[in-house]
């Protein structure tokens, strides 16, 4: 089937929750893909900053077929070897001190929520409030979207699940005026990135861990876009010298293959009780062996190392585009989760990279945003910017 055939059959079939662009990705290698025609591109998207690894990474496709040739669903009434592992991984390098596996990022924020709310019903403080953030993003499962800093997202869901205070993001003053008798935890990212890829501030992320330890409130991180290399870092948070209770991980820790993650420091973690949180497919064979993999690659010193280098390279090359340009606001981002905010609609620009074979998104409306795989090398990133040059050229300024 080419593209034009696979779209007419989706068009009949898949509800229409997408907005999609005019391709089908039928294959993957390193940070190239190409459609069902046949057409190459260099994929700075990388499944939304989850492909960490680039695609068909030969160390992740041997753990896959390794397991698949073992075993490859059992359920959790049974202990798991691969999720065992991956448990003990993610805790020895985050200092966490036990690991919930799911399916997702919403999941994994889901799973957060429940354990900050059944922690304070076991302290006699029950129907906690958790303090959220403006233009954050946690996912659309409905506590997940209720806990979403953005309107857009919630409109037509209502009613939303009660419980939620939002502050402002980089505004300790808005938090502290946001926490209340009721108050059991804040809920941040690192850098928001759905929200426009913004970097929380050092002094504002300090400052929190500070007012959350003054006040007796968790911290929880969601790590999900952030987590797994994308900063330079196994996990963001090790760049701002704080100390979670909880941290949420899920797109790059399975590199492709669908897994989510929530980490606990130990005397939150034991507020689980067996009953209180599941998922059947949760913590999967073939998705923790090949997270235990990702693990261990980005554990590595060449792909943090990589991720620092690449993000040094691209923000200049970005860096050197918007000084010539009169439209663009500021380039900001953290590792391999950089984006470009201009002074109009971005997607016009999305859409002619795409048609010069580059492949990048939007973070809200005027954020042009890069999330290639952490592996990715310079030769890549010379040609995608060689495209992103000729399609802002067309572009035109304002
Ligand atoms: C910070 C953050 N949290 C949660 C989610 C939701 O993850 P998922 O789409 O896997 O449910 C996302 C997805 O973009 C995210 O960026």
């Amino acid at each position: 089937m080419d593209n034009q055939q696979i779209m007419a059959v989706g068009s009949q079939y898949l509800m229409n929750t997408y907005a999609r662009f005019p391709l089908a990705l039928v294959r993957g290698r390193g940070s190239r893909v190409w459609d069902a025609d046949g057409n190459e591109y260099v994929d700075m998207v990388a499944g939304i900053a989850v492909c960490a690894l680039g695609h068909a990474h030969p160390a992740l496709v041997r753990a896959l077929e390794e397991q698949a040739h073992r075993l490859w669903h059992c359920s959790n009434l049974y202990w798991i070897k691969p999720q065992v592992e991956l448990a003990a991984r993610l805790c020895r390098h985050s200092g966490l001190a036990r690991a919930f596996f799911a399916n997702s990022g919403a999941e994994a924020n889901e799973a957060a929520i429940k354990l900050v709310r059944k922690y304070w019903h076991l302290k006699g403080r029950p129907a906690c409030d958790i303090v959220v953030f403006r233009n954050s993003f946690h996912g659309r499962t409905l506590a997940a979207l209720s806990a979403t800093g953005q309107e857009k997202y919630q409109q037509g869901f209502a009613p939303l699940v009660p419980g939620f205070a939002f502050a402002e993001f980089n505004d300790l003053e808005s938090v502290e005026k946001a926490v209340g008798p009721h108050t059991g935890a804040v809920m941040v990212e690192p850098v928001q990135g759905e929200g426009g890829v913004r970097p929380a501030d050092p002094a504002f992320m300090r400052g929190l861990a500070d007012l959350c330890r003054r006040q007796g409130l968790l911290l929880v991180l969601d790590e999900v876009q952030t987590g797994m290399g994308r900063t330079g870092k196994m996990f963001a948070f090790q760049n701002f010298g704080v100390e979670p209770d909880v941290v949420t991980l899920a797109k790059g820790l399975g590199g492709g293959f669908p897994v989510g993650a929530m980490l606990a420091r130990g005397e939150v973690a034991e507020a689980f009780a067996p009953g209180d949180h599941a998922s059947t497919f949760g913590g999967n064979p073939l998705a923790c062996a090949v997270a235990c993999e990702v693990v261990d690659q980005v554990a590595s010193y060449d792909v943090c190392f990589n991720v620092t280098e690449a993000s040094f390279y691209l923000r200049g090359l970005l860096e050197d585009i918007a000084r010539r340009r009169s439209d663009v606001v500021e380039v900001r981002g953290m590792g391999l989760l950089l984006g470009v905010e201009f002074t109009r609609e971005v997607k016009p620009l999305v859409e002619r990279c795409r048609q010069h074979g580059l492949l990048v998104i939007g973070a809200g409306e005027r954020v042009l945003r890069m999330v290639p795989a952490l592996t990715i090398g310079r030769d890549d990133i010379d040609a995608a910017v060689a495209i992103l040059k000729r399609a802002l050229d067309e572009w035109g300024q304002q």
